[in-house]
């Protein structure tokens, strides 16, 4: 046998080698690389309801929590975005202006924080017709025309505090609640 010889036997069986050693065991493929995040959130929806907002999004198993993110003014980051962290769907998000909310979702896994979800929107309503109805037009008269002067939120709340008129039994009304009476009565002239 002559040098030559040896090297083609020995580089066949090192093709050989490297053929078997290609196809052994996980059937040729090599192993897919991990994502160094978790993906970002899927299915984010924002519902509107009185003074709410629902969000939901569909759970992803390895996260490890949430982030949402909301604003009421385009453009929404993570750079200027709320943050509310560890969050759970479906999500109440309490507000009190009737107004559109934007949102997204980030899935948060061992710390790290992934992509964005694509972005939700949705108006919330408030009760501030019915509120007054309730509580101030027995007194002042039809939304149209309220018979007081002070439309502001602090004008409101010192009435209340000084029993104006018998006005104190409203002490129960929430800063909510007054904010959203504020909301619909006409302006002032
Ligand atoms: C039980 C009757 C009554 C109810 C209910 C009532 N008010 Fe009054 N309110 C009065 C009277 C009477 C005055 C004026 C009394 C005074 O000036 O001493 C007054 C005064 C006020 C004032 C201050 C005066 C002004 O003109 O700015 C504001 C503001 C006001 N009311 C808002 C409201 C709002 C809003 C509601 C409902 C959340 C409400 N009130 C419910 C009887 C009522």
């Amino acid at each position: 046998m002559n040098i030559q010889r040896i090297k083609i036997a020995a580089t066949a069986l090192l093709s050989a080698l490297l053929l078997l050693a290609g196809c052994g065991g996980g059937g040729g493929t090599p192993a897919p690389t991990q994502p160094p995040t978790v993906a970002a959130p899927t299915g984010v929806t924002a519902t509107g309801g009185t003074n709410q907002v629902t969000l939901a999004w569909n759970p992803i198993n390895e996260a490890d929590s949430y982030t949402i993110y909301w604003s009421s003014t385009l453009p929404l980051t993570k750079a200027n975005g709320t943050r509310i962290e560890g969050a759970v769907s479906p999500y109440l998000h309490s507000v009190t202006v009737s107004q559109t909310y934007y949102y997204f979702v980030t899935a948060v896994k061992n710390g790290v924080e992934s992509e964005p979800s694509a972005q939700a929107s949705t108006v919330s309503a408030h009760n501030g017709e019915a509120l007054y109805a309730t509580n101030c037009s027995g007194c002042h008269g039809p939304l149209a025309a309220p018979t007081f002067h002070d439309r502001t939120f602090a004008g409101i709340k010192a009435a209340i505090a000084a029993n104006r008129g018998g006005m104190g039994v409203l002490s129960s009304l929430t800063d909510t609640e007054i904010a959203n009476i504020v909301l619909v009565l006409p302006n002032h002239h």
